[in-house]
């Protein structure tokens, strides 16, 4: 595997024109890239994450050429909210055109699209053309937010990633879905900032059990390291005076609680398993994309002291 620098950009144009997979940063998680309009060369990303074939992928596109050769004109919420995200951590569900094959959209007549803003990957992207891409780790596994990571999970398994600086964001992009006004991932651009520009939006980022995902990926395991994680929910010290002993066992928890933000989670939560940690207790976080990786990084594994 070919680690690439920003100069040789059209080394990794080459790749992927042949039909190869190169992994690149974006302002997000790194993203494992391949020609999002040819199916054989998408299966390559299937194949070197371990990825369930019915997951489907998002096409990264660089301008609006690129966007309106896979999905019709734009309905008008997804417009304002394209406008108004784009290029940024923000994926909206659209309708697909022909041209994009199923191992792209796992079978589905929607596909995610988002239009990156980082100079690299809009660079690769225009270049390239659209780039199918999930995140650029093996499935289960906490995402990529910097080279080495992508290294540690994929090396040896595809054709190249491109050089890049640690990702600014650190977790995920936000995916709605315009058509029903649905929120299916949380992310970086928040349910405040998409309501501003559409009205009330509906929430379904995590499925009950019996009940039918609204993006295939809610289904699947997510984010875990080795390490047993324990989310901590801490409540106000006067309640938990009343009852001393559970007050220092408490004390022993809080002790060992490490706090993360979207910036440093992964990056944490893949040094437990460097560290050869077996048990890690995790300050419940506010936000709320934050929240919804480490609930699913520890199985919602919470602990309320
Ligand atoms: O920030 C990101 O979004 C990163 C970077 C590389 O751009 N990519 C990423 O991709 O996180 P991935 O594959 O890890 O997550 C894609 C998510 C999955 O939860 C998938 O189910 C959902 O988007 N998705 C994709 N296409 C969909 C569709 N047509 N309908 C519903 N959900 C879809
Ligand atoms: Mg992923």
């Amino acid at each position: 595997m070919r680690v690439l620098k920003n100069y040789e950009l059209e080394e990794a144009v080459k790749i992927i024109k042949a039909g190869g997979t190169v992994a690149f940063p974006t302002e997000t998680v790194y993203g494992l890239g391949a020609n999002a309009l040819n199916g054989e060369a998408v299966k390559k990303i299937y194949k070197a994450k371990g990825r369930k074939a019915d997951n489907p992928l998002i096409v990264h596109i660089a301008n609006e050429k690129q966007l309106f050769s896979i999905t019709p004109p734009l309905q008008e919420d997804a417009k304002k909210l394209s406008l108004a995200f784009w290029p940024g951590p923000f994926t909206m569900i659209l309708p697909k055109k022909n041209i994009v094959p199923n191992e792209t959209s796992a079978g589905l007549n929607t596909i995610g699209v988002r239009m990156p803003n980082l100079s690299i990957a809009l660079e690769f992207i225009k270049l390239a053309g659209a780039i199918a891409a999930p995140s650029a780790n093996i499935s289960g596994k906490p995402s990529p937010t910097m080279l080495s990571h992508v290294l540690d999970d994929l090396n040896g398994k595809i054709d190249a990633v491109i050089e890049g600086e640690k990702s600014y964001f650190g977790i995920e992009s936000t995916v709605f879905d315009p058509s029903t006004k649905t929120l299916l991932r949380p992310g970086s651009i928040t349910v405040e900032q998409i309501e501003k520009i559409v009205g009330k939006i509906n929430i379904s980022t995590s499925v009950k059990a019996n009940e039918a995902p609204k993006s295939p990926g809610q289904k699947y395991k997510h984010y875990s390291p080795n390490a047993k994680l324990t989310v901590v929910k801490q409540h106000e010290p006067a309640s938990l005076k009343k009852e001393p002993l559970n007050y220092s066992a408490a004390n022993l928890i809080k002790e060992q609680l490490i706090e993360v933000t979207a910036e440093n989670l992964f990056e944490i939560l893949r040094d437990l398993d460097k560290k050869n940690i077996s048990h890690a207790y995790i300050k419940y976080p506010e936000n709320m994309a934050v929240l919804d990786r480490v609930l699913k990084a520890a199985q919602y594994n919470v602990l309320e002291i």
